[in-house]
């Protein structure tokens, strides 16, 4: 089978993560490898040398002409957030398969809107960029946790900290606008921890949230402009399962850099993962006096097909190359690993309700992650 002929649009942090994916995946997982079709970012002369040094046939600074390419089979999305819908619904309208980055819109009303149409489209496969479920640590949980290792889990304690905007001196940027951000570290780093979070424990029934502004005034080119997003949130959750969860995320925690950390309490143990140290969990079994630390090694089937060394070590980017080939996957008519557009919605509903709880327990319900 000839490789799937691909767009990227966007060059920037993650345009390079999914470049890297695309030109890895054959390489670590065997298969076709993709046709580097066409590479989308602007200016025009900057498309053109990232598409050379990226090793894209062709270039445009016009991502509608891109979306509609007959050379294109999928288009990876990592623009901006404001720009998700307009152009995931392009490319789903032109036929394409969409990987798109997390979040997947500025508010809840486009994600539905999304999902809907993606659901119109059965035939075209849809996947979000939450990446951090394709560790072989978290796999490695997330297996261990349904299979029962540490008996039947009870609560969940996760956190996802970073400091990037946590100097209060820093200068105002369009992430702390609806408009074009859309929700702040919820919808930047909390929506992750929401993706790993119902992997292990379930869908969410209830949420009950505070957020807050930690600096509400930044200095922009035009003077001091209004911080319209939350620097951070907290909540309590509880699931369809009944057990109960705290939660917490910001980009205001001074010192943290991907602390993208939890543990599952369970009735015969404990388990722990922190992203900054993503190589390795704690588990704590019922009758032991402390944690044992288990490094990931070859025996997950993801790691092995990178390193055949135990304690190597697997790194971020590679968590995409991993994504890439569930994606590529699906798009051969495996079961889709998602997220995809529908379960990016029940992600997204969690991080709006907690953006709008203020306090006030918010319903959920939801039972459409159940499967992820
Ligand atoms: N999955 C993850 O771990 C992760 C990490 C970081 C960011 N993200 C998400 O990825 C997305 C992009 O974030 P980033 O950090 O890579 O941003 P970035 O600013 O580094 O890159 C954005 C890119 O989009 C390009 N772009 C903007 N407007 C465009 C247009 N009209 N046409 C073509 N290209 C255009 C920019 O020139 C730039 O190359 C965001 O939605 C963000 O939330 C995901």
């Amino acid at each position: 089978m000839a490789g799937l002929g691909v767009a990227l649009i966007g060059t920037g942090f993650m345009g390079k993560c999914h470049a890297m994916a695309w030109r890895n995946v054959a390489t670590v997982f065997g298969g076709a490898p993709a046709r580097l079709e066409m590479l989308c970012d602007t200016p025009k002369d900057r498309a053109a040398a990232l598409a050379s040094r990226f090793g894209f046939a062709r270039s445009s600074e016009d991502w509608q002409t891109v979306v509609q390419d007959p050379s294109v089979d999928v288009v990876s999305i990592t623009t901006p957030n404001a720009l998700h819908r307009r152009m995931a619904e392009a490319a789903l309208r032109a036929g394409k398969h969409v990987w798109l980055e997390k979040p997947m819109a500025l508010t809840l009303a486009d994600a539905e809107a999304m999902a809907a149409l993606a659901a119109r489209h059965p035939a075209q496969v849809t996947m979000l960029g939450y990446n951090y479920l394709r560790s072989p640590a978290f796999q490695a949980a997330a297996k261990m946790i349904a299979e029962g290792t540490i008996g039947r889990p009870h609560a969940f304690r996760g956190v996802y900290d970073e400091d990037y905007s946590a100097d209060p001196t820093l200068p105002w940027t369009w992430r702390m606008t609806k408009a074009e951000g859309g929700l702040g570290a919820l919808g930047d780093l909390g929506c992750h921890l929401v993706s790993q979070m119902v992997t292990l424990m379930g869908p969410v029934a209830e949420v009950t949230a505070l957020t807050q502004v930690t600096v509400p005034e930044r200095l922009s080119p035009d003077g001091p402009r209004a911080v319209e997003n939350e620097d951070s949130a907290f909540a309590l959750v509880r699931f369809v399962s009944g057990a109960l969860g705290s939660f917490a995320t910001s980009r205001v925690a001074q010192g943290r850099k991907c602390r993208l950390q939890w543990e599952v309490q369970g009735s015969d143990g404990t388990m722990v993962f922190d992203q900054e140290s993503m190589n390795e969990l704690l588990i704590h079994r019922r009758g032991e006096a402390g944690f044992t630390r288990h490094l990931t090694g070859p025996e997950q089937p993801d790691f092995a097909a990178f390193c055949p060394a135990p304690g190597h070590n697997f790194g971020f980017n590679e968590q995409k190359v991993v994504e890439c080939r569930d994606l590529i996957a699906a798009i051969g008519g495996a079961p889709s690993r998602g997220p995809d557009f529908a379960q990016g919605l029940a992600i997204e509903r969690v991080i709006h309700a907690m953006a709008t709880s203020d306090g006030q327990p918010v319903c959920i319900r939801e039972t459409a992650h159940e499967d992820a």
